[in-house]
């Protein structure tokens, strides 16, 4: 078979060499906790400014709008996370359906969305961990906590805090899952607290005018792509954390049950709670306020003359925000190691360590890497990046979906998406709505990253692919 087409096959595609399976530890409520852990995070306490900034009040609207496209996504992830219950989530799914050439950009594609994650909530919780402490009375130089483009040297907080979720990702999972069920907890009780305060002071005269930059993309006077779909395309970033989920799938002990439930009951959670909380921000305060802090859900509870409850909001965010971190390096070591155990990356990059039964040297790795962006970063340029990176792995998810149900419709399916010839391609559609939404250089950014993917593919991982080499344990 051409390599291009060459795929893996789903019945193999959970069965690995002694020394390098991960250990499965993980049952429904810890998904649910990862799955929550990873979606509430820089999106709904950082930005929600930036998208109120592009879209005005109707920043609502753009909240429905990516949210309906995560839930289509995230049934189709749901169904394919029970079919194959095998780290590595959007890529491993495409190897067995599409063939190792889309699996690689898919692969590559997911490298940049976790990293990028990653950095942008590091930079995130480092907006909200300066403000606190300033609360407190301690202020840091402006030099060692914003990054260049900003007037600073380097993010030291974000750097740091990304070093401090590694070394508990090297602990072991489990632990670290345990430690995520209870900073999930703290995180939803702030933006409770945050809903409960800034609900009774909505005003609807804060939301004239409703949509003052339109619905469709389009370019401001001052070059800054505005519209509901612009905010739309960045506010996508507060969504997806489930399909970190998937990634947990080969650590699972049951995972056609227990996957199903932490997909889909996390992103339903979340969808809920995000409606309510944007709609108490622009409601309490005119979004031109809050739209450019890095720290808005506090900032507004300030103005409102509550210092006390800002103050523990962004405690709440510095304590929990790091959940996220967690989640998506997690995640992100997950794919460069599955990617290396098939031979596409360095196969020394799979190594599990005997003890803690975590791949220690791909997590250092990931670590170094994502600080080093999260030290000199822009906020929102990262997250539009890693939007990208995770809407190509969307549309993949839901075009495996509807291949498999055409090529192998009696395949038993733990989890069948409902109505699938509707949601599939409203997964895929929307998702290149978004997509076509975010800036224009965000989107050549992409593409370069994707060419450079093609071209470490054709020199390197096409030969080494263990599919190549014809075994595909
Ligand atoms: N959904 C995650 C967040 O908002 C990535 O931080």
């Amino acid at each position: 078979m051409q390599s291009w087409l060459r795929r893996k096959s789903i019945d193999r595609v959970t069965v690995h060499e002694e020394g390098r399976r991960l250990v499965p530890t993980l049952s429904w409520p810890h998904l649910v906790a990862l799955g929550i852990g990873a979606i509430v995070g820089t999106g709904i306490y950082t930005l929600i400014g930036v998208g109120a900034n592009l879209a005005g009040p109707a920043v609502l609207l753009s909240f429905v709008v990516a949210g309906v496209v995560c839930a289509c996504a995230a049934l189709a992830y749901a169904e394919m996370a029970t079919l194959m219950p095998a780290a590595g989530s959007a890529y491993t799914y495409s190897y067995t359906v599409l063939g190792e050439s889309i699996a690689w950009v898919v692969g590559w594609s997911l490298i940049l969305e976790y990293s990028l994650v990653v950095s942008t909530v590091a930079v995130g919780w480092s907006g909200y961990a300066v403000g606190f402490l300033k609360g407190m009375g301690v202020d840091l130089p402006t030099l060692l906590t914003v990054g260049p483009h900003a007037g600073g040297l380097v993010n030291l907080p974000a750097v740091l805090i990304t070093f401090v979720v590694a070394g508990l990702l090297i602990a072991g999972t489990r632990e670290s899952a345990t430690l995520n069920a209870i900073l999930v907890v703290v995180k939803v009780i702030a933006l409770a607290v945050f809903v409960a305060i800034a609900l009774p002071q909505f005003d609807a005269s804060h939301l004239e005018p409703f949509m003052p930059y339109g619905f469709v993309k389009s370019m401001g006077a001052d070059g800054v792509e505005r519209g509901v779909m612009a905010a739309a395309a960045i506010i996508f970033f507060a969504f997806y954390g489930f399909d970190a989920i998937s990634t947990a799938a080969e650590e699972t002990k049951n995972p056609g049950r227990d996957l199903s439930i932490g997909i889909v009951g996390s992103m339903i959670g979340c969808t809920l709670i995000y409606i309510v909380v944007a709609a108490a921000a622009v409601g309490a305060m005119s979004y031109t306020v809050f739209g450019q802090s890095p720290e808005p859900l506090a900032l507004i509870l300030r103005e409102l003359g509550q210092g006390t409850a800002a103050k523990v909001i962004a405690g709440a965010a510095v304590v929990a925000l790091p959940t996220v971190l967690l989640a998506f390096l997690y995640g992100q070591s997950r794919i460069f190691f599955v990617m290396s155990r098939d031979g596409l990356l360095p196969r020394g990059l799979s190594k599990v360590n005997a003890r803690t039964g975590t791949p220690v040297a791909i997590t250092v790795f990931t670590a170094i890497l994502v600080a080093a962006l999260a030290g000199v970063a822009r906020l929102d340029e990262i997250a539009a990046l890693a939007n990208a990176g995770t809407l190509a792995a969307f549309i993949a998810v839901a075009v495996c979906l509807l291949v498999l149900r055409k090529r192998d419709p009696d395949r038993p399916r733990v989890f069948r998406t409902p109505a699938a010839w509707l949601v599939g391609p409203l997964a895929i559609g929307g998702c290149l709505y978004l997509f076509w939404s975010l800036p224009r250089t965000t989107q050549l950014w992409f593409l370069a990253w994707n060419a450079i993917g093609v071209v470490v593919y054709l020199l390197y991982s096409r030969r080494s692919s263990l599919l190549a080499k014809g075994s595909d344990a």
